[in-house]
């Protein structure tokens, strides 16, 4: 009976080992015969309770079944080692021919790369950065800019105001009056001032938020001759060799004489076209000589130094670079445009 058992515990066994397929498993089913507390163990240790004459043949018997499955599970041990390293190894290997990630490089917006470019191109004549804040005092904004309350030039710049007194900057031009502020009476003051300024106003060639560079010069001796010749010569870097200037008078209350200041069509070289309306020019920024109220009330003699000052719209120079008719495209994200 016993021996029957025996045979059945043992072609059991082995027909478990061979079906098992994880080492955890095959951990369980050693613990579970072979461990301290195992069927197998325990059944050793019931050895002596047997009559002697069935001892010895049962005691080899059992011995027997205990060694094949010690080695039956050491074998499929090793079996499913070697199967784990080659699943790992499979794992890593490289395919070279899976498809490479995409990766989508970011870019500069256009309207950064031609604040950059600007920027070079002054820099390279000895400009250097000026800066002020967004948010600025109508003081610096109009007032100290020849503008005061009730000036009719205001109606021009219609501004988001947070209080009476502060206001979002509706040019770059205060920017001119707080180096000067800080500067004077030190010489030269040779500044442009690149930013962001805000106006109400909303078309397919005006945004509420736009972009311009603000230029002042400040120096003892300085005349128009070197506002032409300065502006010339970035209009030159900016749009090509073959571009001439030229200055038609205007009004600004902080400049005088003042100047709106064009450039030879870059479309259609000055032949008149659709671009620049048949003209041949195109206006690209507002200039002038610094106002001698301005510079004094900055702390400049207006007896002892001139400057001249510019401001140009970026966005403008944008369009007109790259041939984009609608300014909203700046800022509706639209990648198909900014990959362009
Ligand atoms: N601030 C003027 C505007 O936004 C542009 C301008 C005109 C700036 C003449 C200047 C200047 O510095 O001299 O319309």
């Amino acid at each position: 009976m016993l021996r029957e058992k025996l045979e059945r515990l043992r072609s059991e066994l082995s027909s478990r080992i061979s079906a098992i397929k994880e080492l955890e498993e095959l951990e369980k089913i050693r613990v579970q015969f072979l461990g301290k507390k195992g069927v197998i163990t325990m059944l050793m240790r019931s050895m002596n309770e047997l009559p002697a004459a069935e001892k010895p043949l049962l005691g080899k018997l059992l011995n027997e079944v205990k060694q094949s499955a010690a080695s039956e599970i050491e074998e499929k041990k090793i079996e499913l080692q070697e199967q784990l390293r080659q699943r790992q190894q499979e794992a890593e290997r490289i395919d070279v021919t899976l498809p490479g990630k995409v990766f989508n490089p970011g870019r500069r917006h256009p309207i950064t790369l031609v604040m950059e470019e600007i920027e070079e191109i002054f820099g390279c004549m000895g400009f250097q950065i000026g800066e002020g804040p967004d948010v600025e005092l109508d003081y610096y904004n109009f007032e100290a800019l020849n503008m005061p309350e009730e000036h009719p030039a205001r109606d021009m710049q219609d501004s988001f105001y947070i209080d009476k007194e502060i206001l979002l900057r509706t040019h770059t031009s205060p920017v001119q009056i707080r180096t000067m502020e800080k500067m004077a009476p030190e010489l030269p003051v040779r500044i442009i001032a690149p930013g962001k300024v805000y106006r109400r106003d909303d078309d397919i060639t005006h945004s509420p938020m736009f972009h311009q560079v603000e230029g002042l010069v400040v120096d003892r001796g300085i005349s128009l001759a070197d506002l032409k010749g300065t502006l010339l010569l970035f209009a030159r870097e900016m749009f090509g060799r073959e571009r001439q200037i030229r200055l038609r008078p205007s009004f600004f209350p902080f400049t005088e004489p003042s100047a709106e200041v064009d450039i030879s069509c870059i479309i259609c070289n000055g032949q008149g076209c659709r671009t620049c309306g048949e003209s041949g020019w195109l206006e690209i920024l507002g200039a002038g000589m610094v106002h001698p109220r301005v510079l004094e009330v900055c702390g400049y003699d207006p007896e002892l130094v001139s400057g001249f000052a510019f401001g140009m719209g970026v966005e403008r120079i944008a369009m007109l670079k790259y041939g984009i008719d609608d300014i909203r495209l700046f800022y509706t994200n639209d990648l198909r445009m900014l990959r362009q």
